[in-house]
């Protein structure tokens, strides 16, 4: 009776602290305001998310993530790549950057992400040169300094370093890419001389962006009509295919078993006609799924460690791939969830435990002025506008796409001066521009109010406000 009831409480337990074994997040940072790393801290920990990928090894977000237990793979962006061909650098980056936080009650760190995507054809083979090296560097350091047991060195790649012949187009004929082939293999001889993983990106949503012959519900995972028939293998979405085709590039190399883990997956929910919340929703809502049921893919079935990409919108990211780029978080910029799923995989879908706390802005808006005579120039300050902050909500198919003309112009105003922290200035636009406190949303098109960031910046602004009104007082008299 006694067993029974503390087997019950056990599952019981278990249950309740039920998550996705292996489930990470991706926190990027290109963002103009940034939540505060503990907020965002606070987040992965209300809900349960116990693993993080970073893009650098930024001291204020290690230090948020001190104590806390959550695993983490720390960056070397791909600007210093170079640097860290030099033994002596690569040494002192993991000084400072690694072993400083290895104590009890630091950083669990577990991987070092050398680059990101750093063999992207559109880099035109910059970092072909470099990565290699870099790598051996970090690793050697890693393991000289003692720590290289517990923490590997990885290079996050893109998908697109492997590859099935054109008239072969199954994932068993996977290989790396030809130009690549000989530094790919001794990477992997490496990565696999030091018991470190592969690490790739996956993008169903971009196998569908810009390829309208692309079949749709082969980007989710509840099925085709015609599945790819590799040798009796039956492959109905594009992520398995993918993952298998790196299986067997990695078995051409020699190292079919190695550890793989998934750097990115997601789905944006804006800046394009397919990326909205339903589809974000029907994506995960496949994915998680199939992690937690460990169903892996038929090349590899079992456990696959994944990092969801991304955690929060980040308004400044580089829209030269697409408008997406922006709306990759499961969060929005203000950490408040989009919409409901379940990261335990059980299908229960509800909001995420959105940031508590947030600081934000004054409530604010800057408008297009409806008096203004002078239209000659609007299209230049809209233009201006949109440069220096994000209108990729105005896109086709995003949530700010039916404004009219006037609307159009008022978005763009008020995300700049957002942007701009509400400076009063910068809500003028040639007389174009009027600050109002009604909100001026319409329908599901949100005209936001940016959060406070630090201190220092509203410093500057009550400093600069002052002296703008000090000098129109004394103007005016
Ligand atoms: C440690 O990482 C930070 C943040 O990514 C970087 O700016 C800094 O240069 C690194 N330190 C060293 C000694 O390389
Ligand atoms: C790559 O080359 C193209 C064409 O020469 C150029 O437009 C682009 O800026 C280059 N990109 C990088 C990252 O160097
Ligand atoms: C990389 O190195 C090879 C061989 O040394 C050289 O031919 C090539 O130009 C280099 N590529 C770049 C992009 O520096
Ligand atoms: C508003 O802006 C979007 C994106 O720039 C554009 O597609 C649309 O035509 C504009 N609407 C009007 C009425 O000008
Ligand atoms: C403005 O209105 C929108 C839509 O009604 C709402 O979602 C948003 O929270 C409001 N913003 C503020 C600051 O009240």
């Amino acid at each position: 009776m006694e067993r029974v009831s503390i087997l019950i409480l056990v599952l019981l337990v278990g249950f309740m602290g039920y998550h996705v074994e292996g489930l990470g997040v991706n926190w990027g940072t290109q963002a103009t305001h940034q939540l505060p790393p503990d907020t965002v801290v606070q987040i992965l920990k209300s809900n349960g998310i116990q693993k993080v990928k970073l893009f650098d090894a930024d001291e204020n977000t290690m230090s948020a993530l001190a104590g806390t237990g959550i695993e983490v793979m720390v960056a070397i962006p791909n600007n210093q790549l170079a640097a860290m061909t030099d033994y002596d650098r690569a040494r002192q980056w993991v000084r400072k950057n690694v072993t400083r936080y290895n104590f009890n009650g630091g950083v669990k760190i577990k991987y070092v992400a050398v680059g990101n995507e750093p063999f992207l054809r559109s880099y035109n083979n910059s970092f072909l040169n470099i990565t290699f090296p870099a790598l051996q560097n970090i690793q050697n350091a890693l393991n000289d300094a003692g720590v290289g047991d517990t923490i590997k060195a990885t290079v996050p790649l893109n998908a697109d370093v492997y590859e099935s012949p054109v008239n072969n187009p199954v994932p068993s004929a996977g290989k790396f890419r030809t130009d690549i082939n000989d530094l790919m293999t001794q990477i992997v001889q490496f990565l696999n001389q030091n018991g470190a993983p592969f690490t790739v990106n996956i993008y169903p949503f971009l196998s569908l962006y810009g390829n309208d012959n692309f079949p749709f519900d082969y980007a989710f995972f509840d099925g085709v009509t015609n599945p790819i028939n590799d040798n009796g293998i039956q492959y109905t979405n594009v992520f398995d295919a993918n993952f298998d085709t790196l299986v067997s590039a990695l078995t051409a190399a020699g190292f079919g078993q190695m550890t793989i883990l998934v750097g990115e997956v997601g789905w944006p929910t804006g800046g394009d006609k397919n990326a909205n919340v339903g589809n974000a929703m029907r994506f995960y809502n496949g994915l998680l799924p199939r992690l937690a049921a460990n169903r892996g893919t038929p090349r590899r079935p079992g456990f696959i460690e994944i990092y969801l990409f991304g955690l929060i919108d980040e308004d400044a990211k580089s829209i030269s791939p697409g408008n997406f780029e922006r709306h990759w978080g499961i969060f929005r910029y203000d950490g408040q969830p989009k919409f409901a799923m379940d990261l335990s995989g059980q299908g229960q879908n509800k909001f995420l435990v959105g940031a508590q706390d947030v600081n934000y802005l004054a409530p604010r808006w800057c408008m297009f002025n409806p008096d203004a005579k002078d239209l000659s120039r609007l299209a230049d300050n809209i233009d201006y506008a949109c440069t220096y902050s994000d209108c990729t909500a105005l896109g086709y198919g995003s949530s700010c796409n039916n404004l009219d003309a006037n609307g159009n112009a008022s978005y763009a105003f008020n995300m700049y001066f957002q942007v701009q922290n509400q400076n009063p200035l910068a809500c003028n636009f040639q007389g174009l521009a009027k600050l109002t406190t009604q909100n001026i949303s319409q329908g599901n098109c949100n005209f936001i109010i940016q959060i406070a960031t630090s201190s220092s910046s509203c410093l500057r602004f009550s400093l600069l406000s002052f002296i703008v009104v000090t000098l129109s007082m004394i103007l005016f008299l």
